[in-house]
């Protein structure tokens, strides 16, 4: 008998180390030496070798990843790193660029070459279209459309009809362009939408102009350099118009320390006014969350950093999506590694671990992580607005879900911030406690169009279509005039990468 058990015992060993499958796998990170970004090799590098050493520990010990750092700047030095690198052996497996155009020729080439990317950037949009050219890509952070979905369903809730976006360009990764794309993007067709550009070399230049095209709107969406929200929140306030029938947002989706607190405070001698101000301020950031293992996470990459060469500034190194997301992926690819083989095809056929990526939830380094059909990942974001206008302090409001399309409302909401004077009032949902599931309106599910609805929204989307198409040209042929207002480009990123 004990020996019986003892046989079935070494079998069961030597079963679970023949499907252990062991791999070499080469790893590419194409990412900016620079540490002014977020996403520098020297902040990102821990949370990777993080991923790696919990691998190592775990049931896909097999494989050895071996993982170089090239430093890939911004624009085209990141091909450029990648062909040079390629020269001999192609890599497995890339992670990054974060950088718009510097991921979107790696990620042409990579796709050719059948090699799986992943990023936790390439966030535009035009990156979603996998059908050809970014065929290879895997996001493991929310793009931009991802999070204007939260715009949408909050449009959908609350009956926006006209939207202002203002977004500061700087001409060169032009992150702001690319987030207030995602906004238009979504928002297009069932709202009339007006954009103001400001150029950041002269980004205050034009601002009586833009703070005169938001008295048109009913919703003001920036996204910009936090000094500029708070001139464009003074002057707006100057004009009363923080007080009147209005929303104003910005979006700040990665620097948790430039929102929330004190935010609007300078030391200077506005911020009083400022403060009176930013009440009427909501921002959308990422929704972080943790869970116990997190702890051990942030606790090795300070570590790291303290050791390593990174600047220890308040803030700056507060552990960030793009740490989390460069975790994640790795944690993906190995899962999605240990099946491809399993399957029989090899490490080399890019697009059926690719396929594996998509489509599939995970457990990640700060919770789970989704990733949808099209290996884009689902987004959950969340809305922060002063709630005590005294002490100048913020509070979580609401929580959207990527996922189920749905918002959590959380104590500190408050309906009447959000409902417009004048426009259809919603019914009022409930105050719901953290665990309900608040208003459950799905962005998908929301319209039920019977025969006589359908009638009168197709005639809407017609009018709103017209409007604003009018809206457009009006700013069209301003922009011809003078030169101060830029229409958002509709062309997609594909076009204008081409042209860069
Ligand atoms: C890093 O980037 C910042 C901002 O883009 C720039 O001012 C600085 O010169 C760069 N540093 C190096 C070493 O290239
Ligand atoms: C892991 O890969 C590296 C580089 O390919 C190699 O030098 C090393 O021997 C490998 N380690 C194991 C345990 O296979
Ligand atoms: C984040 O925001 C703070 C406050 O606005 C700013 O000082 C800091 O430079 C920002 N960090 C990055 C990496 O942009
Ligand atoms: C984190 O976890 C690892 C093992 O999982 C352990 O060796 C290490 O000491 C932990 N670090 C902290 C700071 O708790
Ligand atoms: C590896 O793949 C096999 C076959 O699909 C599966 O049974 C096993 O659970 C996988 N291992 C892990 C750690 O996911
Ligand atoms: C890669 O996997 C796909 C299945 O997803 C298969 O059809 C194809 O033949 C494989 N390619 C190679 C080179 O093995
Ligand atoms: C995604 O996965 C679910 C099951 O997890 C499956 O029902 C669905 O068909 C898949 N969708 C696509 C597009 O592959
Ligand atoms: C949506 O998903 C979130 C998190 O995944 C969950 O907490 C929430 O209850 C869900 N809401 C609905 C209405 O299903």
């Amino acid at each position: 008998m004990l020996r019986f058990s003892c046989l079935c015992l070494f079998l069961w060993a030597l079963e679970s180390s023949s499907s252990q499958v062991k791999e070499d796998v080469d790893v590419l990170v194409l990412l900016p030496q620079n540490n002014s970004y977020m996403f520098s090799i020297s902040r990102v590098a821990p949370a990777i070798e993080y991923a790696r050493k919990q691998l190592a520990r775990g049931p896909l010990a097999g494989f050895n990843f071996s993982v170089r750092y090239v430093n890939s700047e911004c624009g085209v030095n990141a091909l450029y790193a990648l062909v040079d690198r390629a020269r001999r052996d192609r890599p497995d497996l890339i992670l990054g660029p974060v950088c718009e155009y510097a991921a979107a020729s790696v990620i042409r080439v990579a796709s050719h070459w059948q090699i799986p990317v992943i990023s936790a950037g390439a966030l535009a949009s035009g990156f979603s279209d996998k059908n050809s050219e970014y065929a290879l890509l895997t996001r493991t952070a929310p793009s931009y459309l991802k999070m204007a979905e939260t715009f949408a369903t909050m449009s959908q809730h609350f009956g926006w009809k006209s939207v202002h976006l203002i977004y500061l360009d700087d001409k060169e990764e032009r992150n702001c362009y690319f987030t207030v794309e995602g906004v238009h993007a979504l928002l297009e067709g069932q709202h009339d939408i007006s954009v103001s550009m400001m150029d950041s070399k002269e980004s205050l230049a034009y601002l009586d102009e833009i703070v005169k095209s938001i008295h048109e709107h009913e919703v003001v969406i920036m996204c910009t350099h936090t000094d500029v929200v708070r001139e464009i929140m003074l002057m707006a306030h100057r004009q009363r118009l923080t007080t009147s029938n209005r929303l104003f947002f910005n979006i700040e989706l990665f620097n948790s320390s430039s929102y929330g607190d004190g935010s609007w405070r300078r030391g200077d001698k506005y911020d009083n006014e400022a403060k009176a101000a930013y009440a009427s301020l909501n921002t959308v950031t990422l929704l972080r969350s943790t869970k116990p293992e997190f702890e051990n996470f942030s606790l090795e990459m300070k570590k790291s950093y303290q050791r390593g060469d990174v600047d220890v500034c308040e803030g700056c190194n507060n552990i960030n999506m793009f740490m989390e997301g460069f975790h994640d992926a790795l944690l993906l690819y190995a899962l999605a590694l240990n099946e491809t083989i399993h399957s029989g095809y090899s490490k080399k056929n890019g697009t059926e671990i690719t396929r594996r990526m998509w489509n599939r939830t995970f457990e990640g380094i700060a919770g789970q992580v989704s990733i949808d059909a099209n290996g884009d990942r689902n987004g959950d974001f969340s809305v922060i607005s002063m709630t005590n206008r005294e002490a100048g302090t913020y509070e979580t409001l609401m929580n959207y879900f990527g996922t189920n399309g749905s918002f959590q409302l959380l104590p500190g909401f408050n309906s009447e911030r959000f409902t417009l004077r004048g426009a259809p009032r919603p019914p009022l949902p409930e105050h719901a406690d953290q665990s309900s599931g608040g208003l459950g309106l799905s962005a998908v599910t929301g319209i039920i169009v019977g025969g006589l609805l359908g009638t009168a929204l197709l005639m809407a989307f017609y009018f709103f279509r017209k409007n604003y198409r009018i809206t457009i040209e009006r700013r069209a042929r301003r922009e011809q005039c003078d030169g101060k207002h830029r229409q958002l480009r509709e062309d997609s990123i594909r076009s204008n990468f081409s042209a860069a």
